[in-house]
């Protein structure tokens, strides 16, 4: 499973990638204003995107804005400029699936967002959609089972072997992304406060430190190996 960062502040992919080596990022407006907004210096916008776009190898998603089709591919052709690895995000609406579908034919790839349901990612896929993302923690929110969603859109792309990637979107805690990974989603979109969940274990900690004490009964060992 790929581990992406759904981050656009500079300092957390940063982080991120230092620890766990990220894959890939997803912005959407929400994080892009929560970042700017939260720059101690102002900052161009475009040199802004063009760090967060240039901060890692993998996939960018960068989210258009229009509500109609025409609106989202032109914007999709500006956000591409940003970089290869740019992937422009589309809501999972008709004139996203329309818009997805005019990108595909630029060889533009697309991350459909905003998907609920799995007929809406089956759909997705057929207007060829790079990227399809189910949103996990907000269906949680109402009630509903997101990984189960997850569960049977993955079924269900593998049933039609379709190519489509299942990302796996508003992740709030380790246990979505265990899930994720039992599942076999290909990407876990996971903020930065769930990665350095992920990482933590007290009996870890607790583990390093009975051996950092213990190592002290033995000096010499401590001697060799850091002369
Ligand atoms: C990522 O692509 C989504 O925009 C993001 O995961 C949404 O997360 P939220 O539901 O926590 O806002």
């Amino acid at each position: 499973m790929k581990f992406f960062i759904d981050s656009a502040d500079l300092n957390e992919i940063e982080e991120a990638e230092k620890t766990i080596g990220l894959d890939g990022i997803t912005t959407n407006p929400s994080l892009l204003a929560k970042a700017v907004l939260a720059q101690k210096e102002r900052i161009e916008l475009k040199e802004y995107i063009q760090k967060v776009v240039n901060s890692v190898k993998g996939d960018v998603s960068l989210e258009t804005l229009s509500n109609d089709a025409e609106g989202m591919v032109r914007e999709g052709r500006n956000l591409i400029q940003f970089g290869k690895n740019v992937v422009v995000k589309v809501p999972l609406t008709v004139e996203g699936l329309k818009a997805v579908r005019a990108l595909k034919k630029e060889n533009i790839r697309c991350n459909v967002t905003l998907c609920f349901t799995p007929n809406q990612a089956l759909l997705a896929a057929k207007a060829g959609a790079y990227i399809v993302s189910p949103f996990v923690g907000r269906l949680d929110d109402i009630s509903q089972n997101g990984m189960q969603i997850v569960e049977e859109i993955v079924k269900i792309y593998r049933n039609y072997k379709i190519s489509t990637q299942v990302l796996v979107a508003s992740v709030r805690h380790p246990i979505h992304v265990h899930q994720a990974a039992l599942i076999g989603a290909d990407i876990a979109t996971i903020p930065l406060a769930v990665i350095r969940q992920l990482l933590n274990h007290p009996k870890t900690d607790e583990g390093q430190q009975r051996f950092l004490e213990d190592a002290k009964k033995v000096p010499e060992y401590e001697r060799l190996i850091r002369k």
